[in-house]
C-alpha cells in the first residue's frame, strides 16, 4: 500500500471570477500534489466551490434567475480555469451537491444531539459582502473592519456552537503541535488568539433572511452558516461516515492550503468543530501571502484585477505558474507586475532553460544527426553528480516547508551548471579536435536535461513534457518516480526531436 497524501485548496466563492490570487493557491497545491505522486504517494487533491450564502441569493435575484442556475453557470469559470492551468485535482466539490449537503446536516445534527449546538437569540452587526458577524467592540462607525461596507444590525434566532468548550482542548493541541500552522508567525497569531478566549459561535441564520443555504436538519426555519457549511467540505468530499474506506485512507488531511485571510477559520473554528465531532485534527494548515498588482490591492472598483487568461495568453501557462511560485518566498505578500513577469521570463526561462535545451539539441543534430551518442554515459557526470544526487532530498525538504521558490532555485542551479558546462567544454571546438569528448559532453547534456525535466514536471508539467518529448523519451513522465531518476540513464542511440523553442521571444 502506498502512503497517502490529502491536500486541499479553499473552496472559492462562486460569485466572483477567479483571479491570480485564487490561481496561486491552486497552483501551489498542484505542485505539491504532483510532486507527491512522483515520489510514491497516493494523492487526493481536493478543490471546489463555496456556493451558498446571501450574496449568491442577492446576485441571482438581481438577474431574476434561481440561485442554483447562477452557481451552475459560475462554477464553470473555476472549472475551466483549472483545466487551462493544468491543475490536477482528483476531486472538485460543490457545496450545492447532495453528497455535501447530507454530510453537513448529519454533522450539524450530531453536534446538536451532543448539546454542542443550542438555540439562542443573536444580536450583532452583519457584513453582507464578507458574510461575517462583528461584535460592537470590533467596529467603528457601523462599517465592516475588513471591507468597509456598511453593516446591518441584526437580532434574530440562531443556533450557537459551543466553541468555548473547546478552547482548552485546542490550546493543548496547539501546544503539542507547534507545526500545525505554517509559517510560524501565523502559528503565534493563532495561539494568541485562542489564548484571548473563544466565544460560542453563531452557526445558523433564519432562512427568511438568507434564503440560500443548507437547511438545519431539526429546524426548517434556519439555514446553516456558510462557513460551517463550507468547512465541512473537507470531510464530505471523502464521504465522511458513508465511504469509510476512502475516509480512513485519507483522513486526517495532510495540508489545508489557503491565503492568510482565512487562517482563523481553518486553524481555530474548524479544529473546534472537529474536536466536537471527535474527528482527528488536520496535520497542517498553511497560509500564504497576499498578491497585490503593481503595488495596489486588487479590486473590482479599481479595475486592476488580473485575469489569469490575459497573462497566459502572453507568456503561456508554465511561465505563469513559474512566475507565481518563483517570484515570492512562500508566506510573504507578492506584487504582480508586468515588468517582473517579463524579466523572469527572459532571464530564467528563455535565456537559461530554453537556451540550454535549444543549444543541446541543435548541437546534437549538427554533430550526431540528432542521435544521443553512445557512450558518454557515466564519464562526465562528476560535475553534476553532487547537486543531482542531493536534489530529491533537497526538494522534498523545501517543499515540505512549501518553499517553492527555493525548490526552483535548486533546479536552476543544475540548469546554470549545464549552461556553464557548455561554455567550458566549447563543443564547437571539440567538434574539430576530439570526437570522443564531444560525445561525452552531448550525452551528459541530454542526460542532465532528462533529470531537469523530471524535476520540473510538478511545477511546469507542459514544458517538462515538451522537453521530455524533444529528448525522444517515450515513457510517460507523470508515471515516473523521482527516486528512479538518476544520472547516466538516458538511453544512448535515442533520436531527439527538436521542436519549436519552449519560451519564444515575447512581443514587445
Ligand atoms: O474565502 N492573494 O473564498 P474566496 C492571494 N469561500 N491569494 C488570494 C487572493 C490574493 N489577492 N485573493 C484570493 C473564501 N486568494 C471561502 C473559503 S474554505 C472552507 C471557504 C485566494 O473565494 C486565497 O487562497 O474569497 C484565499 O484564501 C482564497 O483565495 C479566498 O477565496
Ligand atoms: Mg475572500
Amino acid at each position: 500500500m502506498k502512503p497517502t497524501f490529502y491536500i486541499t485548496t479553499p473552496i472559492y466563492y462562486v460569485n466572483a471570477k477567479p483571479h491570480i490570487g485564487h490561481s496561486y493557491t491552486s497552483i501551489a497545491c498542484d505542485v505539491l500534489a504532483r510532486f507527491k505522486r512522483m515520489t510514491g504517494y497516493q494523492v487526493y487533491f481536493l478543490t471546489g466551490t463555496d456556493e451558498h450564502g446571501q450574496k449568491v441569493a442577492q446576485a441571482a435575484k438581481a438577474l431574476n434567475i434561481e440561485p442554483q442556475a447562477l452557481v451552475d453557470k459560475n462554477v464553470l469559470t473555476y472549472q475551466n480555469l483549472w483545466k487551462a492551468l493544468n491543475i490536477s485535482h482528483d476531486d472538485f466539490i460543490r457545496t450545492t451537491e447532495s453528497r455535501h449537503k447530507e454530510v453537513v446536516q448529519a454533522f450539524f445534527a450530531e453536534l446538536y444531539k451532543k448539546g454542542d449546538i443550542y438555540p439562542d437569540q443573536y444580536e450583532g452587526w452583519y457584513c453582507v459582502p464578507c458574510e461575517t458577524f462583528w461584535q460592537e467592540t470590533q467596529i467603528e462607525k457601523g462599517l465592516c473592519p475588513d471591507c468597509g461596507s456598511p453593516l446591518e444590525k441584526i437580532s434574530e434566532k440562531t443556533y450557537l456552537f459551543k466553541m468555548s468548550k473547546y478552547e482548552k482542548p485546542l490550546l493543548e493541541f496547539l501546544e503539542k503541535h507547534p507545526d500545525f500552522v505554517y509559517p510560524h508567525e501565523r502559528f503565534n497569531e493563532i495561539m494568541n488568539f485562542v489564548k484571548s478566549g473563544l466565544k460560542d459561535l453563531s452557526v445558523s441564520r433564519p432562512k427568511s433572511r438568507i434564503g440560500w443555504g443548507i437547511t438545519c436538519p431539526f429546524d426548517e426555519e434556519q439555514v446553516i452558516y456558510v462557513w460551517f457549511d463550507a468547512l465541512v467540505n473537507y470531510l464530505s468530499a471523502l464521504g465522511y461516515k458513508k465511504h469509510q474506506d476512502l475516509f480512513d485512507r485519507f483522513w486526517p488531511v495532510d495540508i489545508h492550503m489557503m491565503g492568510k485571510d482565512i487562517i482563523k477559520f481553518h486553524a481555530v473554528i474548524w479544529p473546534t468543530m472537529l474536536l466536537a465531532a471527535e474527528v482527528p485534527l488536520p496535520k497542517k494548515v498553511i497560509a500564504h501571502g497576499w498578491w497585490t498588482v503593481e503595488g495596489q490591492k486588487m479590486s473590482k472598483s479599481k479595475g486592476n484585477v488580473v485575469d489569469p487568461y490575459a497573462v497566459i495568453s502572453i507568456v503561456g501557462i508554465d511561465a505563469y505558474r513559474y512566475f507565481l511560485l518563483r517570484e515570492v518566498p512562500f508566506g510573504l505578500d507578492g506584487n504582480f507586475s508586468e515588468a517582473a513577469l517579463h524579466a523572469r521570463y527572459q532571464a530564467d526561462l528563455a535565456n537559461n532553460l530554453g537556451n540550454l535545451l535549444n543549444r543541446t539539441l541543435t548541437m546534437l543534430e549538427k554533430y550526431f544527426d540528432g542521435i544521443i551518442p553512445v557512450n558518454g554515459a557515466g564519464k562526465h557526470i562528476d560535475k553534476f553528480e553532487k547537486p543531482a544526487g542531493h536534489l530529491l532530498a533537497d526538494i522534498e525538504k523545501k517543499l515540505a516547508d512549501a518553499a517553492f521558490s527555493q525548490a526552483l532555485e535548486s533546479i536552476w542551479e543544475i540548469i546554470d551548471l549545464a549552461n556553464k558546462y557548455i561554455e567550458e567544454e566549447a563543443p564547437w571546438k571539440l567538434a574539430k579536435t576530439d570526437q570522443d569528448r564531444l560525445a561525452v559532453v552531448l550525452y551528459t547534456l541530454t542526460d542532465v536535461l532528462r533529470l531537469v525535466a523530471a524535476y520540473l514536471y510538478p511545477f511546469m508539467p507542459g514544458s517538462a513534457t515538451k522537453i521530455w518529448e524533444q529528448l525522444g523519451l517515450s515513457e510517460s513522465l507523470s508515471a515516473i518516480n523521482l527516486k528512479d531518476i538518476k544520472l547516466g540513464q538516458i538511453p544512448a542511440g535515442t533520436k531527439v526531436q527538436k521542436g519549436v523553442p519552449l519560451f519564444p521571444k515575447l512581443m514587445p
